[in-house]
């Protein structure tokens, strides 16, 4: 299936329904609206600087349990999303691909249903992004992409948050993603440009982020202010970067193009010589790295990287989207009102010393 056919599918997952039965699902970081993401982002702010630990007690989660399923390796997504639960004081059943038979012992369908009389929420990571709206379209409560093929919104949110922190404000600020047009340039693109962040890809020909999530970004980019490019020239891509990011050559499911990726990605490799251009700009990766490939180890361990911080901010970032997602409904809330999530967050503002 084409990236193509892929991003049609993904534009069809809304799920017909009542407003107040539909559950809100994040398949794609486009699902949150601009004025969403920057709500989830200063809640992650808050949840972050007030460290809240519920662990047993009565905390924002209490009563709700997810189930996490992965059908790939997942060392953050897994741990960030288990540690940050439980500390908001809910509980997490995590599960893989095998236990369940995804995809060979049931219908996706069938998996979204059953879970859904049992947990209140479900995060999956597979390959398939087809097969993650399939599942969410049967699915009564929220579910939330935790990687596919085609985007790793998660990610993009704790990206944001990192930027945040470092930079003050996204927008206007110029982001450098260097390498594939793989899942996480998608996510990045689409959330970058919602909240006005300038967003420049540099691929080698034929590695090109999906046609549709690039014509999808300019139009969010549009609104917000942001510019969306696609480059081949490393060096000149670079320039003027405020935040240079880059992500495995060959993601899960491309091992098998290892040795042709590694020719043709050799020239976009972030070393010291390539960042010339932008000596100050922050390094960004989701990791895993790979040092001596896509990034040196000289520049993932020197003093403009911030990819732990990225790693941490998965936890915060997520807290607050489950708890956004949790409380909110189809129907949005005027801005004026108190919102589910600025409720829930006085707790956390107790909690401090
Ligand atoms: N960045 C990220 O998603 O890491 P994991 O694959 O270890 O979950
Ligand atoms: N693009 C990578 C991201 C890993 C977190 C992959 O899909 O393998």
């Amino acid at each position: 299936m084409s990236m193509q056919d892929l991003s049609t599918l993904r534009a069809m997952h809304v799920i017909p329904g009542s407003p107040t039965r539909a559950a809100r699902h994040l398949l794609s970081i486009s699902d949150l609206d601009p004025g969403e993401i920057t709500e989830v982002l200063d809640a992650a702010l808050t949840l972050k600087a007030g460290s809240p630990a519920w662990i047993g007690r009565a905390g924002p989660l209490a009563r709700k349990h997810v189930a996490l399923l992965f059908d790939k390796p997942s060392l953050r997504t897994r741990v960030s999303f288990e540690v940050g639960i439980a500390r908001l004081g809910g509980a997490t059943t995590t599960l893989s691909a095998v236990d369940v038979g995804l995809g060979s012992r049931e219908s996706y369908a069938d998996i979204a249903r059953t879970l859904s009389r049992y947990v209140d929420a479900i995060v999956i990571r597979m390959h398939s992004h087809a097969g993650l709206v399939e599942l969410a379209a049967a699915a009564e409560v929220p579910v939330v992409n935790a990687l596919t093929e085609l985007e790793h919104p998660c990610q993009a949110l704790a990206d944001l948050l990192t930027l945040r922190e470092h930079l003050g404000v996204l927008r206007g600020r110029q982001l450098v993603f260097l390498g594939d047009g793989n899942n996480v340039c998608h996510s990045l693109l689409l959330g970058g440009a919602a909240v006005g962040l300038h967003v420049r890809v540099a691929t080698p020909a034929g590695y090109e982020p999906a046609p549709d999530i690039v014509a999808e970004a300019a139009l969010l980019g549009r609104r917000s202010g942001a510019t969306i490019e696609v480059v081949h020239d490393p060096a000149a891509a670079v320039a003027g970067a405020d935040a240079v990011y880059t992500d495995v050559w060959a993601s899960m499911g491309s091992e098998h193009e290892v040795a042709e990726r590694r020719r043709a990605f050799a020239a976009f490799q972030v070393n010291a010589e390539l960042l010339h251009g932008a000596p100050d700009a922050l390094v960004m990766h989701c990791l895993p790295a790979h040092r001596g490939e896509e990034i040196s180890a000289g520049v993932i361990d020197g003093p403009t990287s911030v990819v732990f911080d990225q790693a941490e901010n998965r936890m915060h970032a997520q807290q607050a989207l489950l708890l956004h997602l949790l409380r909110s409904r189809r129907v949005s809330l005027a801005p004026a009102e108190p919102t589910p999530l600025r409720s829930a967050l006085a707790g956390v503002a107790a909690l401090r010393p």
